[in-house]
């Protein structure tokens, strides 16, 4: 095991090439949201207690109505057979070992069936509505057989966000060969091996409800061309009609959007800019977080994510009234750095400190954790 998330994703830059590293590790234009979700956490620090009895500590809580080994959830990644063969269903064994939901994307490589058949966690899908809804439909279809409970409407993607590094890498779709594209893949054999004897990824849902494609990068291209531009507030009774699951809408950014979402009677809203790929220079989710939390965390589960590295930003969300995190990157450092067993030792890794970070601040359960245990940084010294 590695002493921290970061030091898996020094590990997936060594290991992969440099177009899926890149499409891992980036933002849109020029990372200002990004590094903003990252800084935020940096920004505050805690107001701990000594001297408190911190012999038991509890992480667990529920969310959504399940429980959840800690306020965290593998968050939805799409396009994860870059970083390993049947990466979804690894990352869904991982976070059910760890006790943590898993949220898998509509633009899975593996069949959301498969990641069923692979354990008995509590799994949620994600959706990208097409403008053909027939496709959204058979996918909430066959993810209520499979006893999926619940539905992730991302609302942030309408168009694809602006990604300089993968125009640079040559990872346009569909993907262009060129000399660099050769060297970069000849420089990581081991990554070529696995895909070839894994047969390459495939948007495998996509293929099966819209009878697509030949490869990922066509299929890719084709979901995100075909995205609804058309989706409004008014589609989510839509979804009330098709869905009797849960339903939380993902990429709210705004207090205002997340009364819109409470007017529509959803189950809960995640507050992202999809880890700074979208919109640049977006409002920063943990910045956000509270004034929503304060209004709505009574009515909804008011979720978070971006920028999660350590337990102790589990811990400054849940502080500042996250019911829970999203995981994104964090899982995907751990499979790309190291295989599956990687994406569950990152798990730990956040479970470990986020536990030593309570205890440290003098608390003992996680639901305890209110704003006064944070603070911002005073800046005397700026
Ligand atoms: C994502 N994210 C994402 N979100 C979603 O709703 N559907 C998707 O298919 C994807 N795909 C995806 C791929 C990759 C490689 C990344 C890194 C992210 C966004 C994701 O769910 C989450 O909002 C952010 O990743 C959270 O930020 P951190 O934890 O990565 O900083």
């Amino acid at each position: 095991m590695l002493p921290s998330v970061m030091d898996y994703r020094a590990q997936a830059r060594k290991r992969l090439p440099r177009l899926a590293f890149d499409y891992l590790d980036g933002g849109a234009e020029d990372g200002a949201s990004l590094r903003r979700n990252v800084a935020a956490f940096g920004a505050l620090e805690f107001v701990p207690e000594v001297l408190a009895d911190v012999t038991d500590c509890q992480l667990q809580t529920t969310v959504l109505g399940a429980a959840a080994a800690m306020p965290a959830i593998v968050g939805p990644t799409g396009l994860n057979g870059l970083f390993w063969p049947d990466a979804d269903v690894h990352l869904a064994r991982a976070a059910h070992r760890a006790g943590l939901p898993f949220v898998l994307s509509t633009a899975s490589t593996s069949l959301l069936e498969e990641v069923r058949a692979a354990g008995a966690g509590e799994l949620w899908l994600q959706l990208y509505v097409q403008r053909d809804r027939r496709i959204a439909e058979h996918l909430m279809d066959r993810a209520w057989s499979s006893g999926y409970t619940a539905l992730f409407l991302t609302v942030d993607v309408p168009v694809h966000g602006n990604r300089d590094h993968d125009k640079r890498n040559g990872f346009q779709l569909p993907l262009r060969p060129s000399g660099r594209l050769l060297l970069d893949l000849a420089a990581h054999p081991g990554w070529c091996w696995r895909m070839l004897r894994g047969g390459g990824p495939q948007l495998k849902n996509l293929a099966v409800s819209s009878n697509a494609r030949e490869n990922i990068t066509e299929q890719a291209s084709a979901l995100s061309r075909q995205m609804d531009l058309a989706l409004t507030w008014d589609d989510i009774d839509w979804l009330r009609r098709r869905w009797r699951g849960r339903i939380v809408i993902k990429g709210i950014q705004t207090l205002a959007d997340a009364r819109r979402a409470k007017a529509r009677g959803v189950d809960g809203i995640v507050l992202s800019n999809h880890g700074g790929r979208q919109l640049e220079c977006a409002p920063c989710p943990l910045e956000v977080l509270p004034e929503v939390a304060a209004e709505l965390g009574q009515s909804l589960d008011v979720l978070v994510d971006g920028g999660v590295r350590r337990g102790s930003d589990i811990a400054k969300a849940a502080a500042l009234g996250a019911r829970a995190v999203l995981l994104g990157r964090a899982p995907l450092y751990g499979l790309a750095g190291r295989g599956p067993g990687g994406a569950g030792e990152v798990l730990a890794i956040l479970r470990a400190e986020l536990e030593n970070t309570l205890r440290l601040l003098g608390r003992t359960r996680i639901g305890a954790l209110d704003a006064t245990a944070v603070r911002r940084r005073r800046a005397i010294f700026d």
